[in-house]
């Protein structure tokens, strides 16, 4: 067996391999509801043998949301549908994960495929959007509310009880989003958080905001069940978070109890330049898990069986994350175990079509 298909136990939950399909954003929800394109979309990876599938990014309120259109989980109403995602995805011998997620400053915004620009507040399908300070993303952009000390609350509450329906909802991982200059992040990033209160400047102040939001997910998700976190790594550029306050972090997170770190970068400062190489994000990934001895995903350009296979072998990582070769090709997965030589169970409705 390839180590990329060798199984990877974490507590009570086993990943039949290390193939997980990264969250990606659908925009295709109203008021924040599932309904068949994500049991499809999300079905497909399941019946393509991946280990781990996550939702995209999954709002813990209506003003956490990218777009109008994103999915939820801050109504009770939206466990139903979830729910007989889940268990499809369980029946199909891989693990569920749902990504909570809270959009900060870039929420309020069109689909991307309508041009993706922020909706002012007062037009229709926007709402004021709130972060860590009153700094847009864009110069030209509507400014955010900075939060006060109730409006931190309220965020915490809201990851908090999201968390409680995602165990109705049948999912085994919660992925909390802290990358892509989304609210977590723009609370890490000395860029967007120029707060003079116990939520802003020295390091310990930036973190603290997930550290409060762990704590609370943490009151109710099941012990057995996994907690990952997604974060930017690096912004790329000087004077922003970097790679050693990512290992930093790292360690505090695994003293508190989170399981695995989901090494990504940038996003929360526009036009910066990544060095978009195949596999360009590994390094960050190897680094934290290091240096922390915390598992880590890698994610970013891999696109190949044997290049995953290799990042597993090498100890770079404990699982990788792949987003837009999924949607090339769903079943990446069956794929990949043909071309490292491995023999895994198909669906038993598609074994006619195994390469022998
Ligand atoms: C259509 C699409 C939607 C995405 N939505 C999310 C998301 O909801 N949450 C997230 O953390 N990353 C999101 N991403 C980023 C991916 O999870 C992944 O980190 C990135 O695409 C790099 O991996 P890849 O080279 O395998 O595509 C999205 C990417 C794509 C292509």
């Amino acid at each position: 067996m390839s180590t990329l298909f060798s199984p990877l136990q974490i507590k009570n939950i086993q990943f039949k391999n290390r193939i997980v399909v990264s969250p990606m954003c659908e925009y295709s929800s109203v008021d924040g509801f599932a309904n068949d394109w994500h049991l499809v979309h999300l079905g497909s990876f399941a019946t393509g043998g991946a280990g781990l599938i996550i939702t995209e990014a999954t709002a813990v309120s209506p003003e956490g949301r990218i777009t109008f259109a994103d999915l939820g989980l801050y109504k009770d109403e939206h466990i139903e549908k979830l729910k007989q995602i889940t268990d499809f995805i369980k029946a199909q011998g891989a693990v569920p994960g749902t990504q909570l997620a809270h959009a900060g400053r870039k929420a309020s915004h069109e689909q991307p495929w309508v041009g993706g620009k922020q909706i002012p507040s007062t037009g229709p399908n926007g709402w004021k959007s709130v972060s860590s300070s009153d700094i847009p993303f864009i110069d030209t952009e509507e400014a955010p509310l900075a939060l006060d000390k109730a409006g931190i609350e309220k965020v915490k509450a809201d990851f908090k009880a999201a968390a409680v329906r995602a165990i109705a909802a049948g999912f085994q991982v919660i992925e909390l989003h802290g990358a892509h200059g989304y609210l977590i992040n723009q609370f890490l990033s000395p860029f967007s958080n120029k707060r003079t209160d116990e939520y802003g400047g020295s390091f310990e102040n930036r973190i603290r905001l997930l550290l409060e939001i762990i704590d609370e997910v943490k009151q109710v998700w099941p012990a057995e069940n996994l907690l990952f976190v997604r974060i930017s790594a690096t912004e790329w550029v000087d004077g922003g978070w970097t790679t050693d306050d990512s290992v930093a972090l790292a360690n505090i997170l695994k003293e508190q109890g989170v399981d695995l770190i989901d090494c990504s970068t940038g996003g929360n400062i526009p036009n910066v330049k990544i060095p978009l190489t195949p596999g360009y994000q590994v390094e960050f990934a190897a680094k934290i898990k290091k240096e922390s001895s915390i598992l880590t995903g890698a994610v970013g350009l891999i696109t190949k069986a044997q290049q995953a296979n290799d990042i597993i072998k090498n100890e770079q990582a404990d699982l990788v994350f792949f987003a837009r070769e999924m949607l090339r090709d769903p079943h990446f997965a069956l794929r990949a175990a043909h071309e490292l030589g491995d023999d895994v169970k198909w669906p038993v409705q598609y074994e006619r079509a195994k390469w022998s």
